[in-house]
């Protein structure tokens, strides 16, 4: 339980709290399961490194079509819409979310204050578009938030990805989401060439990877952590 500089909130669920990661950025601690939504070695830097850097930035993909498992604070999304943005890449990103967040909680969140004015501007339109349908977000994102469960969904609308966020909770704390049927379900989805980044590098998550026909490279992690994995589609 985090006390000291934090924030509660009651849920549905019970409580979460807003606490201050060693970047500055905000996470989400959830005490019932002992979790937060990002690293507390810096939200917006492991976010950056993780999923922009070693998957966006990577993937050749001239107009990417991301898909992200678990939508959350919308920080991944964010960062995603500043980078295609800033390289002029048309990007169309497709996240599911199974609990999405009360405002009352987004708002509190310092992701836009932190980075600039623009990305304060770019996190209210992503917080604002409406559920399960394209909406434009700035003149090179559209964003399709997809309110539903990984496990059950039909994700034949969405193939033909460029690359996958795999950004669930951690492998000990979700078993039910890392396992070969998930993503046997996800490498359908992706296009020959195509990748998954992960924060994890548990060896069992990357041999499930590679059993279900990833390329599997173990990288080195962001702060804190000192491997990640990503996965090709051959
Ligand atoms: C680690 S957090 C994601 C953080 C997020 N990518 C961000 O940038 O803030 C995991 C997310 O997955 C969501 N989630 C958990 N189980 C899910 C399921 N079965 N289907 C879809 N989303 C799920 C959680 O509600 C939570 O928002």
């Amino acid at each position: 339980m985090h006390g000291k500089n934090s924030l509660t909130f009651y849920v549905n669920k019970g409580t979460m709290q807003i606490i201050t990661t060693s970047d500055g950025s905000h996470t989400l601690y959830l005490p019932e399961i002992n979790e937060q939504y990002h690293s507390i070695n810096g939200a917006i830097t492991e976010s950056e490194y993780v999923y922009i850097n070693m998957g966006f930035n990577y993937s050749p993909g001239k107009n990417p079509r991301v898909f992200e498992v678990g939508f959350g604070t919308g920080l991944n999304c964010l960062l995603t819409a500043l980078q295609a943005e800033k390289s002029k890449r048309p990007t169309n990103y497709i996240s599911i979310e199974k609990n999405p967040l009360e405002k009352k909680i987004i708002e509190k969140l310092n992701y836009g204050n932190l980075i600039s004015l623009e990305a304060q501007s770019v996190f209210h339109k992503i917080h604002d578009c409406k559920w399960n349908e394209f909406v434009p977000v700035t003149e090179y994102f559209n964003l399709h938030k997809t309110e539903g469960d990984l496990i059950d969904i039909d994700l034949h609308p969405f193939e033909n990805c460029d690359v996958i966020y795999f950004d669930a909770f951690a492998p000990d704390k979700q078993p039910e989401l890392w396992t070969p049927d998930i993503f046997r379900k996800i490498y359908r989805i992706i296009l020959p060439g195509g990748l998954l980044v992960t924060y994890s590098a548990k060896g069992e998550v990357r041999r499930q990877l590679a059993t279900c026909g990833f390329e599997m490279e173990r990288l080195p992690g962001p702060p804190g952590k000192n491997e990640m994995l990503r996965g090709i589609k051959k």
